[in-house]
């Protein structure tokens, strides 16, 4: 078996990252990352993206691998953030002739990153590439997370260059479809990608998932992570609910703390919450737990049970943090309960249920508001609210 012989003609020939320790200079990669380029061999052949440019030198052996000496005649742009395309000026030294295919607004950043301008064809919704046995239609996906994100289509083989949507974190050990490793590794990993850089773009991930339901795809191929095949409608799903911010049944509870005492209501809520038969409960203690490991749950959980001590006389910092990016992801409802402590003056709750009114999100339950330290009437109030978030969160 020729592992990157995705299908007749389509090729992968990308790289893994497993030094890169965060991705974006934001979000930590515990397991890699994987920067997926594919050759589609025609009488003409195209390369559909590039990969960071540190890993150029590795692209281009894997092109020789599959091509040996044969030229490639066209560079497929479907995303221009650096990751894809860094390795751009590279490969034109390498192949001079190569044409650049890409939307007017992803051959302007090409300009504007790299200072290439052409040769260049511009594609716009629908059109088509002739590559001789095999051809490539080009469909637009804007904000997908960037504007000039679009999709390219094989009709011949069914298959989708998808750019970054459904895409996960997570290198490639080995195999490279879903059915040459094992696609439970990279479920969470897809949610956390989704939750720290595609999430706040729900409405255009939906209108793209309404075109890629039209093309019937038997093949994704997406920038990051495995080759799609026999996973596609768990895959579509999965995006599917959540650019709709659709939560399953369970809890995050979040909270800062720094001496325990809003870590004991944390607890207790917990243990309440499952006394009243919560079974998925994620709790995360926000100095430690990276932010990326948090949106990942609140975008995959209905309800979210956030704590803080009072500091400044505001939140807590890194309470204030994760509210700050829930904001910016625009998630449009969850069950929201709050709780918190102070020593002197309170002030963390008041700022929660400001932040609920902000994302006009109904708070759930009698907010629990503890002075100094935990005591039996903070654990009563806690059960209490416990039992109004159980109640709320189904099965
Ligand atoms: Fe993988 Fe948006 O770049």
């Amino acid at each position: 078996m020729n592992i990157p012989e995705i299908q007749p003609g389509i090729r992968y020939v990308g790289v893994n990252d497993r030094t890169t320790t965060r991705f974006e200079a934001l979000w930590p990669l515990p397991a890699g990352v994987s920067y997926n380029a594919y050759l589609v061999v025609g009488e003409r052949i195209a390369l559909v993206d590039t990969v960071e440019e540190r890993f150029g030198g590795r692209l281009f052996e894997n092109i020789r691998r599959e091509i040996g000496d044969r030229k490639i005649d066209y560079l497929v742009i479907n995303h221009m953030e650096p990751d894809h395309s860094s390795s751009i000026d590279a490969l034109r030294r390498r192949y001079p002739d190569i044409r650049l295919v890409g939307n007017a607004k992803a051959l302007q950043m090409t300009e504007g990153f790299y200072g290439i301008a052409g040769p260049a064809l511009e594609v716009k919704e629908g059109d088509t590439l002739d590559l001789g046995g095999l051809s490539l239609a080009f469909f637009m996906a804007p904000m997908v997370h960037w504007p000039e994100t679009m999709v390219t289509w094989c009709p011949e083989r069914r298959t989708l260059f998808s750019g970054d949507a459904f895409g996960t974190f997570g290198a490639l050990d080995g195999g490279i479809t879903d059915s040459q490793l094992d696609p439970a590794l990279y479920w969470d990993e897809m949610r956390r990608y989704y939750a720290s850089i595609v999430g706040k773009y729900g409405s255009p991930v939906q209108k793209a998932l309404q075109k890629v339901r039209g093309l019937d795809p038997a093949v994704i191929c997406s920038t990051h992570g495995p080759v799609w095949q026999e996973q596609i409608p768990q895959v579509l799903d999965l995006y599917d609910r959540m650019s709709r911010y659709e939560g399953e049944p369970g809890a995050v509870i979040a909270y800062g703390s720094m001496y325990g005492n809003t870590e004991q209501m944390a607890e207790r809520l917990a243990r309440h919450l499952a006394e009243a038969g919560v079974r998925h409960i994620a709790v995360h203690n926000l100095t430690y737990c990276d932010l990326s490991f948090v949106l990942r749950d609140i975008f995959r959980y209905n309800t979210l049970v956030v704590g803080s001590p009072t500091y400044n006389g505001a939140l807590f910092p890194p309470v204030a943090r994760l509210l700050e990016a829930v904001a910016a992801r625009c998630i449009p409802q969850r069950n929201f309960a709050f709780f918190g402590s102070f020593c002197w003056a309170g002030c963390a709750v008041r700022s929660m249920a400001e932040f609920a009114q902000r994302m006009k999100w109904e708070p759930l339950g009698d907010a629990v508001e503890m002075k100094q330290g935990f005591s039996d009437d903070a654990d009563a109030a806690c059960q209490a609210l416990a039992r109004q978030i159980a109640g709320r969160i189904g099965q």
